[in-house]
């Protein structure tokens, strides 16, 4: 038997959730302030309809501590970074929703120069 196609989601969100122990001197995206965040997005994008076409996942370290709270946008590889409510729902407006990457929030070129090219 056949089985019809399973749609592709037209974004997957990649939010970092990772935590530092107490003491720990590095920084980390969840901390106190910062540890609703992925639930605010989740909430978003279910009272937006969102589900389904847009897939937000829970990620460990994404390697750009220094700058979190970050998450990752794919299609585009869009790293946005020191993450709050508010900058949350204008991404989910302008970019996932208007289609237009929040310029002013992604991460300083600095930060996440052009990929590593793996041809030798
Ligand atoms: S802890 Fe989030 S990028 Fe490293």
């Amino acid at each position: 038997m056949e089985m019809p196609a399973i749609p592709q989601p037209t974004f997957y969100i990649f939010k970092c959730e990772q935590s530092a122990p107490p003491g720990m001197p590095k920084p980390s995206c969840v901390t106190e302030q910062s540890r609703d965040l992925f639930n605010h997005l989740a909430q978003s994008m279910m009272q937006k309809g969102l589900m389904g076409p847009v897939q937000p996942i829970r990620t460990s370290c994404l390697g750009r501590c220094q700058m979190g709270p970050v998450m990752l946008v794919e299609p585009g590889h869009h790293m946005y970074c020191q993450l709050s409510k508010e900058k949350i729902d204008r991404i989910v407006e302008e970019h996932i929703i208007g289609g237009n990457p929040v310029q002013e929030f992604l991460i300083p070129d600095q930060f996440w120069g052009e990929p590593i090219n793996l041809s030798r």
